[in-house]
């Protein structure tokens, strides 16, 4: 067999869970497709209810967040950032298209969440912000992060994109920072194809965010009837979905307890019925803290090599059963070594890089296709 084997197992399936179909032939027959209609607002405030934010913007991604990050911390030419290198690409070029210098951090080898214990040495009289990135869901060491950045004066805003629902501490991630961006793309917890939000938890900085999601213009105040006429007061770009979207996404929003309890299922499953194979094999298996209740976004597995790990891939994909590998490190890439970056900067990013393969794991994922992966991994043996 070849890699042409029919897939029995996906690796991601975006799925309707609700009501998807009859509220986005409402917003239709409601005749409001463009942003900021009642399916936006519905999805608004079910997120600053759950969430306790003051103020939640839906917008077109959580690249699109990341970059309204930028904007609202008025970052310039020369300041820095400081991101893990082991993130999606979004999170660092947000900052460089405003002219920042990214400054890349390692992770930690348990949860492959920013080293808090490396940080401070990377702060410097430019550094503008710190970007926790809370991997798979699974809180960053917040409080050691925001002792640091609140005696260097230092911004921290989150990039949640996996995380929702999660939490550190008994509080929700997104609501540590001054802002926080999630992801609603397809192959998120909850999803609307392309889509994300900005959590803003510093009200000072709200008005502002509604002007440059809104092209630079004070469009909110003038439909909100506080000015007469609306004009172009600041930058700013086209950062809110279509009403279209905002209804299929408040649909998954809704069944938020049903997709968390079965995702959840999903996980346990994999643990339970992989944790001896992966001791017997020198496999890691996910690290959550117990400070943490984490979002269950992904199951990933740290196999002992590349070699093995993509001896693995083709392994399970013999057997009909798509997996993926994850970031590369960003310091090595194209981009990330014209910014100084080179081999042994973070070698935990590095190393995990190599290591990390991610199971099938999405609201459709059966019983019977929970068995399938696992018997496939199992027969895995080296
Ligand atoms: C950590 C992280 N941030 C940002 C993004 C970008 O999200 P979006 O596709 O909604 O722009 C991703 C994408 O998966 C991600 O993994």
């Amino acid at each position: 067999m070849t890699d042409q084997t029919p897939l029995l197992v996906d690796f991601n399936s975006p799925v309707m869970v609700g009501r998807e179909n009859e509220y986005m032939a409402q917003a239709i027959a409601g005749g409001k497709l463009s942003g900021d209609g009642p399916f936006t607002k519905k999805c608004n405030a079910l997120l600053e209810k759950e969430l306790g934010v003051p103020k939640v913007l839906l917008t077109t991604s959580c690249t699109h967040a990341l970059e309204m990050f930028a904007f609202l911390l008025d970052v310039q030419p020369g300041d820095e950032v400081i991101i893990p290198s082991f993130t999606f690409v979004s999170t660092v070029n947000a900052f460089v298209l405003r002219g920042a210098r990214p400054v890349f951090a390692d992770v930690r080898p348990d949860t492959l969440n920013l080293d808090e214990s490396r940080l401070e040495a990377l702060v410097t009289s430019r550094t503008k912000a710190i970007v926790p990135v809370h991997y798979a869901g699974v809180g960053c060491e917040m409080d050691a992060i925001l002792e640091i950045t609140r005696r260097r004066n230092v911004a921290v805003v989150e990039d949640n994109a996996h995380g929702l629902f999660g939490k550190y501490k008994g509080k929700y991630l997104g609501t540590f920072g001054a802002l926080a961006a999630q992801s609603f793309h397809e192959t998120k917890n909850f999803t609307c194809g392309e889509g994300g939000a900005l959590l803003i938890n510093d009200p000072a900085l709200t008005e502002r965010a509604e002007i440059i999601r809104e092209k630079g213009t004070n469009r909110s105040r003038f439909f909100r009837g506080q000015v007469d006429k609306y004009t172009w007061v600041d930058l700013g770009s086209s950062y809110l979905p279509s009403d279209l979207l905002a209804a299929f996404l408040y649909a998954q929003l809704e069944q938020r307890e049903k997709i968390q309890a079965h995702r959840r299922k999903v996980w346990n499953y994999y643990h339970e019925n992989l944790k001896d194979w992966a001791l017997a094999h020198e496999v890691h298996l996910p690290y959550v803290p117990s400070t943490c209740e984490q979002s269950y976004h992904m199951f990933y597995m740290l196999l002992p090599t590349l070699e093995l790990r993509q001896g693995f891939i083709a392994h399970l994909r013999r057997r009909g059963i798509a997996s993926v590998f994850h970031y590369l490190p960003l310091h090595l890439s194209d981009m990330g070594v014209r910014f100084g970056g080179k081999p042994g900067d973070c070698p935990v990013t590095e190393q995990v890089s190599n290591q990390l393969v991610r199971l099938p794991f999405h609201n459709a994922l059966t019983e019977d296709d929970l068995a399938k992966v696992v018997s496939a991994v199992q027969e895995f043996d080296f």
